[in-house]
């Protein structure tokens, strides 16, 4: 049997031998802090590469000091971070995997010391700092930030760069109006709320004109928050802009209760897909090789991202297209186990 999920996809120029995505995961990893690759991004990484997964999304990464999570993400705010991602794309792309890297910004979300910005002074929750409101030259300044960041990762090898728009960082909290208050022209209308996600775009793009993702929370669980209709609208923005494709989650933009269950977000994906004739991402509590093949052949959306179901199991390609009655090359290493 021919399946969707097991047959190449090629986008601006760039072929993916399946249509299996390792979503983006931060490891919290980088022992020294630093912001660099390390033994474990070198192990991790690639072992997924080995286990056929066809784009390989490396980890939320920071593009200044001060927009990461945590002290120990991976970070690209420097050029003395690209040698690093240099050896785990080469490494990646030697067991046959496209490769990505999520530019990140984790704005009010951030949990290092000294200042953290958002684009209003308002606290995650209580237990969070209140973030500095962003000035004008804070705002290019991060722009350019994200500029460097994909030059960079051009320098690197990477193949492709998802920008990190979801999940209420930085680039969210610009879009949301529960996060962003401004009374300038970064506030205010939704097209105020997405002029900074546009020129972060377009800085990208000066540099950068291979596939560009952009990772969306389609939804803010919220009801003065976002809702997908908005997401189409700004997708539409984004596709004009050159987004190739947006990758779909939700929520985390405020505290919300969220009513999980396998491919609850895939609605989403659907309806950018179609409401913005724009190829889109599924993402979350997607587990089996049919419910995939499912989204696919429904057109419900383009690539499948498959987070913690790789961490379980590095080689689930393998039990995704045994489910599915296909067979797939195994490492030449490993075939008299495949
Ligand atoms: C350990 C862990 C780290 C994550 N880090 C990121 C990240 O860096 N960037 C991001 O966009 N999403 C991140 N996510 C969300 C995943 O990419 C994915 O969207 C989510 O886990 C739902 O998919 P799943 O049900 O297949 O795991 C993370 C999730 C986990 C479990």
């Amino acid at each position: 049997m021919e399946t969707l999920l097991f047959s190449p996809y090629t986008i601006r120029g760039v072929t993916l031998k399946n249509r299996i995505v390792m979503s983006p995961m931060c490891m919290y990893s980088c022992e020294t802090e630093d912001g660099k690759v390390g033994n474990w991004h070198k192990i991790h990484y690639p072992t997924r590469a080995v286990g056929q997964v066809g784009l390989i999304v490396v980890e939320a990464t920071a593009v200044t000091a001060q927009g990461r999570i945590s002290s120990r993400d991976l970070g690209i705010w420097s050029d003395e971070h690209i040698s690093g991602f240099q050896e785990l794309v080469s490494l990646m792309k030697e067991h046959g995997a496209k490769t990505a890297i999520q530019l990140a910004h984790a704005g009010r979300k951030a949990e290092v010391t000294g200042e953290i910005l958002a684009p209003s002074a308002i606290a995650f929750n209580e237990r969070m700092r209140i973030p500095k409101e962003m000035t004008k030259s804070d705002i290019e300044e991060t722009i350019q930030a994200f500029q460097n960041g994909a030059r960079r990762a051009k320098e690197a090898g990477f193949d492709i760069i998802e920008i990190h728009a979801a999940h209420g960082y930085l680039i969210n909290e610009f879009l949301s109006p529960l996060t962003n208050q401004r009374q300038d022209e970064y506030g205010g209308t939704a097209e105020n709320r997405y002029r900074f996600l546009s020129e972060v775009i377009d800085a990208v793009r000066e540099v950068w004109d291979g596939p560009l993702f952009v990772r969306v929370s389609a939804s803010d669980y919220h009801p003065e928050g976002l809702t997908v209709k908005d997401y189409v609208e700004y997708a539409k923005r984004m596709k004009v802009q050159g987004v190739d494709l947006i990758d779909v989650s939700s929520g985390a933009v405020v505290p919300a209760k969220i009513n999980v269950y396998p491919g609850y977000q895939v609605p989403f994906a659907e309806a950018i897909r179609h409401g913005a004739d724009i190829a889109t991402g599924a993402v979350g509590l997607i587990t089996s090789g049919l419910q995939a093949e499912e989204i696919l052949r429904n057109e419900r959306a383009d690539l499948i991202f498959i987070g913690r179901e790789l961490l379980r199991n590095p080689y689930w390609p393998r039990t995704a297209a045994k489910e599915l009655g296909v067979e797939i090359k195994a490492p030449v290493q490993y075939e008299r186990g495949w």
